[in-house]
C-alpha cells in the first residue's frame, strides 16, 4: 500500500492512478490522518498531495507531525513539499513571481528520485509560494530560473519533495519520477494486479452473501455492468438484475444490454416502461422538471419490480473509488443515485449494500470488465446521462422526436466510430427548432438537429472537438438523407464553460 494524503489538490486521483499504473496499490486518505493510524496501515510510502492553501496561514491543512518520524518514505508534491519543509523547520513564503506552466528544470541526477532522467527536464509548475529555506538535513536536488528549491531530499530520513507536478503529462518523465520514488526509495514490489482484485472480491462476496440473494439496478453503464458481471461469476444464480428501460436509450442499446446479460448466470429482468415514462413527461418542457419526473418514475418502477421478487437481503451497487473519495471515504453511506436517474429510496430495506468495485478507478473498472468478458460496447461506453435521450430532446418529449434523435445519434456515432482519434463524448440533439428546406422540388419545413462533440478529461470542463468539415458534412448529409423529417444539421462549437456538455 502506498498512501496518498490529500490536502485538497485537484490531482490527487491522478497521483493515486499513476501509482497504480506502476502495479503498486494506492489509497487516498485525508491529510490529517493520524500517525498512529498510518502506522497501523503500514504503507510502504506516503505521498503528500498539492493543495490550494498557503502553509504559513493558521487555517491551512496540516498533517500529523508524527508522520515524519515513522521511518516511512515520504514524497511531498507542491503544497506537500512546502508542508513538509514548513513542519520540519524550513521557511515557506510567497513567490516574488508565481510560476505557472511548463518550465525547464535542472535536476541532480545523483538523487534516486531522478535516476535515469535527463538533467534538463521540462516540468509543470503551478505555485504562488515556495520553500525559501530548507530544513536541516535537506539539500536541493532541482532548480528552475525562479525557484532554487524546485526539489529537495533528506536521504537519511527518506524524505523527498518536488515543487512541480510529476503526476501530470505536462511534466516530462513525471511518471518515471513517481516510479523511482516507489521502487528505489520505498522498495515497492510492483505486484498489484487486477486479477488479484477479481479473486479477492469473489472470495469476499461469497463469504458475505453465502447462499442468499442479491439485487442490482442495472443501467447498462460501465460500473453497473461490470458489477453485474463480477457478481454473476462470484455467486452464479443468486443475482437478480433489474434493467428499467425508460425508452430513452440510444439506438438498439436496450437490446444489446439484454443480449449480454441474458447470457450470464443471473436473473435478468428488463422492464419496458417507455409508455409510463412518456405519459409522465406529457406536456413537460422544463429541463429540471423532466429530470425530476424521470428520477421519481424510475424509483417507482424499480420498487414495484423489486416487490414482486420477495425479500432480497442484499443490494449491489456499482460504486467506484472516486465516488467513495467524493463522499468522504464512507462506503454504503448513501445509496448511489442510480446512474443519477435519481437515488434509490431509503425505504427499500436491504440488510446490506455490496460495492465490489469501490476500490477501483474508472479505467481499472473498464479493464476489469474486459477481463470478465464484457463487450467493448459496454466497457468503453461514453458517459450517458441517466435521463437519457429525454434531455437530448429539447422541450416536450415524444416518441417521434425520440426516434429522430436516436437515428441521428446513431449516424453520428457510426461516422465518428470510423475515426482514429475520437472525442471523449459525442451525440446528437433534437433542438426543437424548425427550418425551411428543399428536398427534390418540394419546400419542406422540418426539424433541426445539432451535433455535439467534446474533448475533455474530467467532464467538468470541455473544449468542443474541432471535427473536420469532411466528417461533419458526411454526417449532415447522411442525417438529412436518411431521416426525412430533418431539414438541417448544425454543429455546436461552444466549450464548457459557458455551455454545459448536455443541452438540458
Ligand atoms: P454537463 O451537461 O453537466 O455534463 O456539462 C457533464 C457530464 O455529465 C453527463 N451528465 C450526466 N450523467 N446523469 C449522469 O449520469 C445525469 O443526469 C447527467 N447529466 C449530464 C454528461 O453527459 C457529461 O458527460
Amino acid at each position: 500500500l502506498l498512501l496518498v494524503l490529500d490536502f485538497g489538490g485537484q490531482y490527487k486521483e491522478l497521483i493515486a492512478r499513476t501509482v497504480r499504473s506502476h502495479s503498486v496499490y494506492s489509497e487516498i486518505w485525508p491529510g490529517h490522518t493520524s500517525a498512529e493510524k498510518i502506522r497501523e496501515l503500514n504503507p510502504i510510502g506516503i505521498i503528500l498531495t498539492g493543495g490550494p492553501h498557503s502553509v504559513y496561514l493558521p487555517d491551512s491543512p496540516k498533517c500529523d507531525p508524527g508522520i515524519f518520524k515513522l521511518g516511512i518514505p515520504i514524497l511531498g508534491i507542491c503544497y506537500g513539499m512546502q508542508l513538509m519543509c514548513h513542519m520540519l523547520g524550513g521557511t515557506v513564503e510567497a513567490c516574488e513571481k508565481s510560476e505557472y506552466g511548463r518550465v525547464k528544470a535542472r535536476l541532480k541526477t545523483c538523487s534516486p528520485l531522478f535516476r535515469d532522467i535527463p538533467e534538463q527536464n521540462t516540468v509543470l509548475m503551478s505555485h504562488t509560494d515556495l520553500v525559501s529555506k530548507l530544513p536541516d538535513g535537506f539539500v536541493a536536488i532541482a532548480e528552475t530560473d525562479h525557484c532554487s528549491h524546485a526539489a529537495c531530499e533528506n536521504p537519511a530520513q527518506k524524505l523527498y519533495g518536488v515543487q512541480f507536478h510529476p503526476e501530470v503529462e505536462h511534466t516530462d518523465n513525471g511518471r518515471r519520477i513517481i516510479g523511482n520514488f516507489l521502487f528505489d526509495v520505498c522498495g515497492a514490489k510492483g505486484d498489484y494486479h487486477l486479477d488479484d482484485y477479481i479473486e479477492t472480491q469473489i472470495q469476499k462476496i461469497r463469504e458475505k452473501v453465502g447462499d442468499q440473494k442479491v439485487l442490482l439496478a442495472l443501467s447498462g453503464g460501465v460500473d453497473s455492468s461490470v458489477c453485474a458481471s463480477l457478481l454473476s461469476k462470484a455467486i452464479p444464480g443468486q443475482l437478480t438484475c433489474i434493467f428499467v428501460d425508460h425508452g430513452f436509450m440510444r439506438y438498439k442499446e436496450g437490446d444489446e444490454i439484454e443480449r449480454v446479460f441474458s447470457a450470464m448466470d443471473l436473473n435478468f429482468i428488463r422492464v419496458n416502461a417507455e409508455d409510463r415514462f412518456l405519459a409522465k413527461l406529457k406536456g413537460v418542457t422544463a429541463p429540471e422538471q423532466k429530470r425530476k419526473l424521470i428520477g421519481e418514475e424510475f424509483i417507482r418502477v424499480f420498487e414495484e419490480e423489486a416487490a414482486k421478487l420477495g425479500d432480497i437481503p442484499f443490494l449491489a451497487q456499482g460504486t467506484i473509488y472516486p465516488d467513495v473519495i467524493e463522499s468522504g471515504g464512507k462506503l454504503g453511506a448513501t445509496i448511489k443515485s442510480h446512474h443519477n436517474v435519481g437515488g434509490l429510496p431509503e425505504k427499500l430495506a436491504f440488510k446490506e449494500i455490496i460495492e465490489p468495485l469501490s476500490g477501483l478507478f474508472k479505467d481499472e473498472v473498464r479493464v476489469l470488465g474486459r477481463k470478465l468478458g464484457l463487450p467493448t460496447s459496454l466497457t468503453e461506453r461514453q458517459p450517458f446521462p441517466g435521463p437519457g435521450l429525454a434531455i437530448r430532446v429539447l422541450g416536450e418529449v415524444t416518441r417521434e422526436k425520440l426516434e429522430i434523435v436516436r437515428l441521428a445519434d446513431h449516424i453520428m456515432c457510426e461516422e465518428i466510430g470510423k475515426l482514429r482519434r475520437k472525442p471523449e463524448q459525442y451525440f446528437a440533439v433534437y433542438t426543437g427548432a424548425y427550418s425551411v428546406g428543399v428536398k427534390g422540388d418540394d419546400r419542406t419545413y422540418d426539424s433541426v438537429i445539432a451535433l455535439r462533440a467534446v474533448h475533455t478529461s474530467d467532464f467538468m470542463t470541455c473544449e468542443y472537438a474541432p471535427l473536420s468539415h469532411k466528417v461533419l458534412s458526411r454526417i449532415a448529409s447522411r442525417i438529412t438523407r436518411e431521416i426525412p423529417s430533418v431539414s438541417r444539421v448544425v454543429y455546436d462549437i461552444t466549450s464548457k464553460p459557458p455551455a454545459t456538455v448536455e443541452w438540458e
